[in-house]
């Protein structure tokens, strides 16, 4: 997708941070831009602010786990704004702890949005892009997940939102096997740390249900994540909207945000080849195998 004018963006986790970044970047490119949260004072509020600047802008209160009402968000954005082209799923919650002592609360809760509010994007909104690509209508169409750094390396004391963020890594490469002969490409955002309200967003949406029971150590509400001191040399949204915006016209597949990873990539993916079993392939087991073997999507993964 690289024409951007009078198209439509949906994007989650609009209200604040990354996702209000990404919808000012694509409004400011043209597109009109529906922007759902589960906090619905404060993506009304954004929203409206980013009307007066003339962005055409429709805020969309929308908890990412409610099923039913996806179907409800996607009727109401296509009557009000038009067919999606672009999807953004960007809803996420964060919280720190050691794996083992996470709770089946904690274990739902972040899977819940985090995993399951992408692939409910992807149920809701992939099918609907596909069918207007097959009856020619449209040509091309773009979806970026938001994953994380913490989706391609881990240090461990994150191990829920860790769990998440690999999942989604692998939700998108595949979706994107699988939409590109519809021409829609898919890439997955993987920020190193952004300035954003995450820690405070994902005390407010929390359920109560859900509730934390004891044994994980939420960073309590309130805590201003830019006084941490990570993400005070940490970029703000508008940086990563402009970055996303680059890796949607090149189809890039990973939309990565931080140099600085480098040295953690290069050893996972030392540490992985290094675990191959040594001595010869046996040119029949990769015959047989041919199809899992295929590269393409990593092969262009970059343009
Ligand atoms: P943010 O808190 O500013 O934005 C997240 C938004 O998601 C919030 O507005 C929140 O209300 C919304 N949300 C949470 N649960 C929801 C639900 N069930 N339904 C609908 N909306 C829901 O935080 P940020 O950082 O902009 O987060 C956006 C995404 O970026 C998340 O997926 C996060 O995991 C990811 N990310 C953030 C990084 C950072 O350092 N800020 C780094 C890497 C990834």
């Amino acid at each position: 997708m690289d024409a951007f004018q009078d198209k439509v963006a949906f994007i989650t986790g609009a209200a604040s941070g990354i996702g209000l970044g990404l919808a000012r970047t694509f409004a400011a490119a043209g597109m009109r831009v529906a922007m759902a949260d589960k906090r619905a004072e404060i993506v009304t509020a954004a929203a409206a602010a980013l009307a007066r600047e003339g962005a055409r802008v429709l805020a969309v209160p929308l908890d990412v786990t409610d099923r039913a009402a996806w179907v409800a968000a996607a009727d109401r954005v296509e009557r009000e704004l038009g067919n999606v082209d672009l999807l953004c799923s960007n809803a996420g919650v964060n919280f720190v702890g050691a794996t083992h002592e996470a709770t089946y609360e904690d274990w739902d809760f972040a899977l819940g949005v985090n995993l399951g509010g992408a692939i409910n994007a992807i149920h809701t909104f992939a099918p609907r892009m596909v069918a207007r690509a097959t009856r020619g209508r449209h040509t091309g169409g773009h979806v970026v997940i938001t994953s994380s750094v913490s989706g391609l390396f881990t240090g461990g004391g994150a191990g829920v939102y860790t769990t998440s963020k690999y999942a989604l890594v692998g939700l998108a490469e595949s979706l994107r096997a699988d939409l590109a002969p519809h021409g829609i490409g898919v890439s997955v955002l993987c920020p190193g740390p952004v300035k954003s309200q995450l820690f405070e967003s994902t005390a407010a949406v929390r359920p109560a249900q859900l509730a934390p029971t004891g044994s994980v150590p939420v960073v309590p509400p309130g805590v201003a994540r830019e006084h941490t001191p990570i993400f005070v040399t940490a970029p703000g949204g508008d940086e990563i909207g402009r970055q996303v915006l680059e890796g949607i016209r090149g189809n890039d597949l990973y939309i990565l945000t931080h140099a600085e990873i480098r040295p953690m990539l290069e050893a996972r993916a030392a540490a992985l080849l290094a675990s191959l079993p040594s001595g010869p392939v046996d040119q029949a087991r990769i015959d047989a195998a041919a199809p899992l073997l295929n590269a393409t999507l990593y092969a262009t993964a970059h343009n």
